[in-house]
Parts: structure tokens; sequence; C-alpha cells
């Protein structure tokens, strides 16, 4: 049986921010949080009427950081734990967007040390979350937005947690282009490229269903058709991309991920390789791997542009390049002695098991390799 489940109410397109000040109107939050990643967001026509109306009920905290670490989540709980929200309005990269999220589950309840913060997400024992929150991004790559997870890393005891729960979904997501707008290229076509790795590993999850199915080709189309002219500086592309990403947030929203993610994670933690490149230079290998597993490969592969995987793999690789990153493990400072520790990382729960392909080390070695 195909289900399919989102709640989010999603306004996307240039201007959709304008909806933003009527939102908070119409949920009549109380006091609100509104979590940015750079002050140059209240700049913005919308988000300083909304400023402007509420200011008296407003709290406005930057959240600067990428990947956001467990220590800096508790550092803005503790700033903020006694703000009795009724919304927090996050406006930033995936990092902001997971920050906002999280507090909505963690306000719920006293948490007094970042042990305490780290237990309670490790085994999930979070309450409802105390209050709602509107996701507006400014990179076109997470689809937070419209997931119910929050990715939150943990440095020290080299290990990645999701503050994961349905009830934490977005009350609104307001994909405008304009805020994206500002990312240079290599941040964009990270961005971008971790989009793609949404929707091509939604499509091939065991737990795909015919809605995701469909979304994530759509996402993958739209994207692959208009990187060239995100490279170019082209203006039409960055709402090429937030459609993109927010159509491969809903497919993934429902099956979540697979090996490239998996895999992913230790190369972030341990070479600092961003997220969007990490997962897409594992695509092609992955796709290799999963290939025979696949249904309707060819319109996957269509959607791609290409005519098989290694096309796909060149195809990306370019694209890495011309944006100015790294295609190769070996030139982000990786070494063939530490994939060991790497593979032992690379089994994450709900994503390797959600590979179509079984994920074993041999795998996972030869992914490496063929990358390295
Ligand atoms: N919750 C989910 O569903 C989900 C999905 C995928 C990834 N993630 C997580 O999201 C995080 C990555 O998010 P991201 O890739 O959006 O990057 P990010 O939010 O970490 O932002 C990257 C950098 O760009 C800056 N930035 C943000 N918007 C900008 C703009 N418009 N112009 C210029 N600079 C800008 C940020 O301040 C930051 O320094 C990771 O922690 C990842 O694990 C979450
Ligand atoms: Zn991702």
């Amino acid at each position: 049986m195909n289900t399919y489940y989102n709640p989010v109410r999603t306004y996307q397109g240039a201007g959709s921010l304008a909806v933003l000040p009527q939102l908070v109107k119409d949920l009549n939050p109380g006091r609100i949080l509104m979590l940015i990643w750079d002050e140059s967001v209240l700049q913005n026509r919308y988000i300083k009427e909304t400023a402007a109306v509420y200011a008296d009920k407003l709290d406005i905290k930057t959240f600067a950081w990428s990947n956001p670490e467990l220590f800096q989540l508790y550092e803005m709980y503790n700033e903020t734990r006694n703000g009795k929200y009724g919304l927090v309005i996050a406006v930033g990269g995936g990092s902001v967007l997971d920050v906002g999220k999280s507090l909505c589950c963690l306000f719920a309840q006293e948490i007094e040390s970042v042990d305490a913060m780290r237990s309670l997400i490790e085994y999930k024992t979070y309450k409802r979350p105390a209050c709602k929150w509107i996701g507006v991004p400014t990179t076109a790559g997470t689809g937070s937005e419209v997931t119910c997870w929050a990715t939150v890393w943990d440095s020290e005891y080299d290990k990645k947690y999701s503050v994961d729960t349905q009830d934490n979904y977005a009350y609104a997501a307001i994909v405008d282009p304009v805020l994206a707008s500002s990312m240079p290229v290599k941040l964009a076509v990270s961005s971008a490229l971790d989009a793609v790795c949404h929707a091509a590993e939604s499509y091939w999850a065991k737990a795909s269903n015919t809605v995701s199915r469909a979304a994530a080709l759509a996402a993958i189309k739209i994207i692959m058709d208009n990187l060239e002219g995100l490279l170019c500086g082209k203006e039409e592309a960055h709402d090429c991309m937030a459609q993109g990403s927010m159509l491969a947030g809903m497919a993934f929203s429902n099956t979540r991920t697979t090996a490239c993610h998996s895999i992913s994670y230790p190369l972030t933690m341990q070479y600092h390789i961003p997220h969007g490149v990490a997962v897409s230079i594992l695509l092609a290998p992955v796709m290799r791997l999963n290939m025979p597993y696949i249904r309707r490969r060819e319109e996957l592969l269509a959607a791609f542009g290409v005519a098989d995987v290694k096309e796909l793999g060149e195809k990306i690789n370019t694209i890495l390049e011309k944006s100015g990153s790294p295609c190769k493990l070996s030139q982000w400072g990786a070494k063939e002695e530490d994939f060991e520790e790497i593979i032992a990382h690379s089994m994450t729960k709900g994503r390797a098991d959600n590979n179509p392909a079984d994920l074993t080390a041999q795998n996972v070695k030869e992914i490496l390799e063929a990358v390295f």
C-alpha cells in the first residue's frame, strides 16, 4: 500500500514571504522567537514588517554556525528557555532551521546540562513540542522546512543525532528564492546537490511510495536542468533550486535517506567536507550498487539527463569542480588507512537499512575506493 503524509503548509516562489505577516497574525502566538542566520535578513521587507508589528513580543537571536553542535544547541536553549514562546520563526540554512525546530521540542522541559540534553536526544525522551515553528530557508538544499527531524552534531563523541518526531512538522514553510540568492556559488551548488541526493535516495529507498517517487523525479529534473544556470549566476536558477529542494524535502520527509547520507556523516565529521559535497561525491557509486534494485531506473537516469551511472558520476564531478569544490576524498585529506574507522561509522540505523542493496563493510569500502 502507498501512503504519504506531510502536514506542512507551503508557500513557494518569488515574493512568497509576503504571506509571513498574515500567517503570524492568524496564529496569534503570543511571544515569538525569530532565529536568523545573519542580520541582513532583517532588511527583507516582510521580515522587517513582521518584526515591527510584533516588536514588543519578539526576541531575535542569531545562529551563525554551520552543522549545529550539541553544545551550541544547548547554549541557544539556555539563552531562550524562559521566553515562553508560542512560535519560532527560523530564517536560515538547514542549520538554523534545525536549531529552531529542535528548540520547539526542547522548550517542553527543563534541561540542566549538555549531558542531560545529549541523553534526552539520544534516547528520544523529549515531550510534545511546546510551540509551533515556521521555516524560512535561505539555502536551497536541506528541505528541513518540510521534514520533522533535525540534525545535531556531537563532535566530542563522534556522533550525530536526530531530534525526530512526527509532532514537530512546521506550521508553515515559506520558500522564497530571494533569500537564497545571496549564497556564494560554492554553497549554492553544494546545497543543490544535497537536495538531489535527498531526491535520488528517496526514489530508491525501501520506504518509497508513489507520491514520494513523483516528487523525487520532479526535484531531480528541475535541479539538474538548472545547475549550469546557477553556476553562471542566472537569477531564475534560484527559484528552480528552491522548488527542487522543497520537492526533494517532501519526498524524503516520508522515506528518509539511504547509503549516501549514511556514509557521508563520518566523512563530514572527520574531514569537514560540506554535507552536500559529501553526499553527492557518493551518489554515483551508491547508485551503481543499487542499480539492480531500482524500479523504473530509466526514469531516474532520464531525470538526471544521463545515459548511465558513469555519465552521472562525471556530471556531478564536473559541477563540483566548476563550483570550486574538490570531488575526490583524497583532496579533502582522507587517507586509505582511515577507511576502517569510516566504515565502522557508516552504518546508521534508518538509512543503511533503508538502502535497497545490502550495505556491507566490503560494499562501503568499494564505494570509498571509487571516490578516493
Ligand atoms: N532537518 C533536515 O531535514 C536536514 C536535511 C539535510 C541536512 N540537514 C542539516 O542541515 C545542515 C546544513 O544546512 P545547509 O546546507 O543549509 O547549510 P547551513 O545552514 O549550515 O549554512 C551554511 C553556511 O551558509 C550561511 N548561509 C545561510 N544562508 C545563506 C545565504 N542566503 N547567503 C550566504 N550565506 C548563507 C550560514 O550562516 C552558514 O555559515 C547540516 O547540519 C545538515 O545535517 C538537515
Ligand atoms: Zn542531506
